[in-house]
């Protein structure tokens, strides 16, 4: 494969001196390249040893474990620190509300500036236990699944911490997702409860979070109860048969409930995650294998320091926040900022009144949040006092130089790390990422493997492992790594299929990449049918399968189009069933909304006579999307299409839409 496009030059910014001078901030964890190739090098010659002091280091344990890895990829079997007792919340809360219960362990930024409270690790503790007997004296216990539908108040972390407290697995599902969704993972969970609020405030919407879980639940007739707690006070429908109101029912507990004490390999969560099916996939995260995935990338990868102020402004429904809101700063004693708002509400420096208030000293983003705010323009950053910002990091897909750039010299005034992380929903934490002492970056690479991750790229036809420095393929693991989903929620089968098939011997990550001179990573974009939209993950397949549950829609393919803000934007195409003349769009918009939840829907749709597939009757998805990007004239070989003469009628169909 070609390289070409690597030698564009590309400007290389060293570690910022400020970052190194010790007289103004803490020596960084891992403060040269050299420290960080010996622990990597470490890391991947002797993982057991590694891992095995790390987790001595990073995690209580109830019970020592006897053995650090086990199994492999080839069945899907893999177990970390085998025999090892531990409980996910005592980690997170217990340990630190005995050494300091005043340390601030969550800054809530509520959606209206100027209404912010923290609560301390004490105060956690209290809400945690609290709560988790709530959940007990409903019969809640060890193995259950419960869905959380909330929006970004601290008392959704108080749901995850009283979950885990008892050893029930969470199933978080985004707030943003339709009843038809979360009525889809409700049940494929088999989730007996479900913990939400009565509505949802971001931006100047209003999210009527009680009545989507009310309309899901109508097809869920396992759901017993739903613990509902109290955003903005306004009247919700509550059926009290059912519905239980938070407030009243903590009231009830005390403050103190023992821990469960679970096995490293027992589940932790639930999260769905769309995949090349139409079908979002439960991915299953364990115990002890993700807490110190993300225990260790947190600290090493922002550099946190005692006294730091850490804000990652995702939503608690992402494995951003599961991993980087929730559990890694928490499994650190570290401070974490939930924010509940928009990046542009009420003004687009909301993100930088935010850093200021609460001195906020590592600071992560999304792409898009940055080309968004970069549009605005400079003048809603500067003014902003944002000396407290020492990492500054990104997430979520590619980020292209000119956002980078943007984002180092005006959010970071060129004083802060810059670090763009690679990962995904599967790899529980961090995978490909610079470190703020150690890594000098260059923007719109994610640069280099964090520890344990020992990464090969393979020739997609072949899979033959592409061995020379300078290459182009797809990015895949040759060893296991702790925070790695273990299955899919009910689907082995699945799971072994869809990481470790297509390439034997790998985890196959589904993205492809290329590696320059200097052994850096450039992460393209995904190989499999899957979209992203402003960093949410999306499925063609389902929003597809979302289409086709129209009564007029015969065909629908779904593709992703370049958006400078978005990302990517979803684009539909749909034939009509014979004797149907036309449809109107709005209602097929509505029916991805519907089925998905409005994030889904369609940028445009456009209604054709044919859509161009392969004689074997597969729909040619690479036409369509040269087609929309103005490429027409480069549609490549069209003799693989059973009819090229429909080909000119969609090139017209499109330009008049
Ligand atoms: C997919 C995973 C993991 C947090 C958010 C997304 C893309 C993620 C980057 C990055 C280039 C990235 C990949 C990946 N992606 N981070 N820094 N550079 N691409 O989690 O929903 O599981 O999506 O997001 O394509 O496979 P997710």
């Amino acid at each position: 494969m070609s390289t070409d496009h690597l030698k564009i030059k590309i400007i290389s910014h060293p570690v910022p001196e400020r970052l190194l001078d010790e007289s103004k901030n803490p020596k960084p964890h891992i403060h040269s390249i050299e420290r960080y190739k010996e622990l990597y090098q470490e890391s991947i010659a002797n993982p057991t040893e590694f891992w095995g002091k790390h987790a001595n280091e990073f995690l209580h344990w109830d019970k020592p474990f006897e053995n650090v890895l086990s199994g492999g990829f080839e069945h899907g079997d893999v177990f970390w620190f085998k025999g090892g007792k531990l409980n996910a919340s005592y980690n997170c809360v217990d340990r630190h509300a005995i050494k300091d219960p005043n340390k601030v362990a969550i800054i809530y930024e509520a959606n209206e500036p100027g209404q912010h409270r923290s609560i301390t690790y004490g105060q956690l503790f209290r809400d945690v236990c609290r709560f988790a007997n709530v959940l007990k004296s409903h019969g809640l216990k060890k193995g259950d699944t419960v869905a959380i539908y909330m929006p970004m108040v601290p008392e959704a972390v108080v749901a995850f911490l009283a979950c885990t407290r008892l050893g029930v697995i969470h199933s978080v599902v985004f707030a943003g997702f339709s009843s038809e969704a979360l009525r889809n993972r409700i049940r494929d969970a088999d989730s007996r409860f479900v913990i939400t609020a009565d509505e949802g405030r971001r931006g100047d919407k209003t999210i009527h979070i009680k009545k989507i879980v009310d309309a899901a639940l109508k097809e869920c007739p396992n759901v017993k109860r739903v613990f509902v707690f109290r955003r903005t006070g306004s009247e919700v429908p509550f059926d009290s048969s059912r519905d239980l109101w938070w407030h009243e029912e903590i009231e009830k507990q005390r403050p103190y409930c023992p821990p469960e004490i679970m096995d490293s390999e027992d589940p932790l969560f639930l999260l769905y995650t769309s995949g090349s099916t139409g079908k979002p996939k439960g991915i299953l995260h364990t115990v002890a294998g993700y807490l110190l995935g993300t225990a260790v990338t947190f600290k090493y990868v922002f550099d946190y320091h005692e006294g730091d102020v850490y804000g990652c402004m995702a939503d608690i429904g992402w494995i951003t926040g599961h991993s980087y809101i929730v559990y890694g700063p928490l499994i650190n004693g570290a401070t974490t900022v939930l924010f509940e708002s928009t990046p542009i509400y009420p003004t687009p420096s909301r993100y930088w009144e935010t850093v200021e208030k609460h001195k906020i000293t590592q600071f992560y983003t999304a792409p898009t949040a940055i080309r968004l705010l970069r549009k605005y323009g400079r003048e809603y950053v500067d003014g902003r006092d944002l000396s407290s910002l020492r990492v500054i990091g990104s997430v979520g897909e590619p980020i292209q130089p000119e956002a980078w750039d943007w984002y180092n010299e005006v959010v970071g005034r060129n004083e802060c790390a810059v670090i763009d992380t690679y990962w995904q929903t599967e790899t529980g934490s961090i995978i490909v990422t610079p470190f703020p002492g150690a890594t000098v970056t260059k923007p719109g690479s994610a640069t280099l493997p964090s520890f344990g991750i020992d990464l090969a790229i393979l020739d997609p036809i072949t899979g033959k492992e592409l061995e020379e420095t300078e290459v182009e393929g797809v990015l895949a693991i040759r060893q296991p790594w702790p925070s790695m989903a273990r299955t899919i929620y009910n689907d082995h089968g699945l799971y072994l299929k869809t990481y470790f098939q297509h390439y034997k011997n790998y985890y196959f990550t589904g993205d492809s990449v290329g590696r320059d001179a200097d052994g850096y990573y450039w992460i393209r974009g995904r190989v499999d049918d899957v979209i992203n939209v402003s960093g949410h993950r999306l499925s063609t397949a389902e929003i597809e399968a979302a289409l086709i549950i129209h009564p007029s829609v015969a065909e629908a393919a779904v593709i992703g189009i370049h958006d400078d803000i978005t990302g990517q934007s979803v684009h539909a195409f749909a034939t009509l069933k014979q004797l149907q003349e036309s449809v109107d769009v709005k209602e097929l918009s509505l029916q991805v909304s519907k089925g998905i939840g409005s994030f889904a829907s369609p940028r445009k749709i456009y209604i054709v006579k044919d859509l161009p597939k392969t004689r074997s009757g597969k729909i040619m998805r690479r036409i369509l999307r040269k087609i929309v990007s103005g490429e027409s004239d480069q549609l490549g070989d069209l003799s693989t299409l059973s009819d090229p003469s429909s080909i000119p009628i969609l090139i017209e169909t499109v330009k008049n839409s």
